[in-house]
């Protein structure tokens, strides 16, 4: 990995058991208080999972198959895979897929600063961070999964980005140190359940300086008529339980946008998304997305 770039990057991580700084001992990082070491690979990925998963304190709050996954994915070595896919990748989306996600970074980019170190905390196949890397000096892409990370990592190089910094971990336990990020990002996870929301959202809040920005989504809750035809396997909230979470957490400098309005098990079908405006009236909105300021 380039020095120059680990040595920059280095400025914002730490140990995810303690907290403390990390030094560089060339193919390793140690923490500076337990000693601990962290693998740096060839390829640009820090792996900096703590040492053992996170224990919900309400598990029936969170979705089965989320603790199943999660327990899973927290085992799972990583192996450098130049062939891997991942969940939701770009390339295998349909037109009306293409749309959601042309609208959806389109409204966001408004909203995200156009200075500053930005961290994506679920990165997933790393469309985010291949857009924001352009023109953000330093960008971090985050994420539990050895596929979704090995499939972003290819595609980081074949785009030539050279400012993007892979970290194998656990958003619910970040190797980031306190007030220092510029901008965070968080979408498309926070899905899982009460409390793993809101020690997501606690995390973000922590890492981010004085005056950062995180951008955050939710899907959205629907009509009651309309939840009655689609059952969607994720959790979905409210503008008023969005607002409960941010008073929970401790936020208080935010806002909430509404975006969309399709339901998402229709996006495949292409061109629907073109009525969106007209018909968020009658479904309510795809997503929010929630800004907040530190
Ligand atoms: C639904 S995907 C969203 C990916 C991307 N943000 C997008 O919108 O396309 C959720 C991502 O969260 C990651 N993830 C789930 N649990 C995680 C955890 N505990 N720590 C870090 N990443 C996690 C998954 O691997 C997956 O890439
Ligand atoms: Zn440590």
């Amino acid at each position: 990995m380039d020095l120059k770039l680990l040595n920059k990057a280095l400025d914002y991580l730490c140990c995810p058991d303690d907290g403390s700084n990390l030094e560089n001992s060339g193919t390793k990082l140690i923490c500076t208080q337990c000693r601990r070491d962290f693998v740096v690979h060839q390829s640009g990925l820090i792996e900096l999972l703590p040492k053992e998963p996170y224990s919900f304190k309400d598990k029936a709050s969170i979705k089965e198959d989320y603790l199943f996954w999660y327990k899973k994915s927290f085992l799972t070595p990583f192996i450098e895979n130049p062939s891997a896919t991942a969940w939701g990748m770009k390339e295998a989306f349909t037109r009306g897929q293409l749309v959601f996600f042309e609208q959806h970074i389109n409204f966001i980019s408004k909203l995200v600063p156009s200075e500053g170190v930005l961290c994506d905390v679920a990165s997933g196949d790393g469309k985010y961070i291949q857009y924001f890397a352009k023109d953000h000096p330093l960008v971090f892409h985050c994420d539990l999964s050895v596929n979704d990370l090995n499939y972003s990592i290819i595609r980081a190089w074949e785009h030539g980005l050279k400012n993007v910094v892979f970290i194998r971990c656990d958003y619910l336990q970040l190797p980031f140190q306190r007030d220092s990020l510029d901008i965070v990002l968080c979408l498309d996870a926070l899905v899982r359940g009460w409390e793993h929301e809101k020690i997501i959202l606690k995390n973000i809040h922590a890492v981010l300086k004085n005056n950062g920005i995180a951008i955050a989504d939710f899907h959205s809750i629907r009509p009651a008529y309309l939840r009655a035809f689609i059952n969607e396997p994720i959790f979905s909230y409210s503008k008023e339980e969005i607002r409960s979470l941010a008073d929970e957490v401790g936020i208080f400098d935010w806002e909430v946008f509404e975006f969309g309005g399709l339901p998402s098990a229709l996006t495949p079908i292409n061109s629907l998304f073109l009525l969106n405006p007209i018909i968020r009236p009658l479904t309510g909105p795809t997503r929010y997305i929630l800004k907040l300021v530190k």
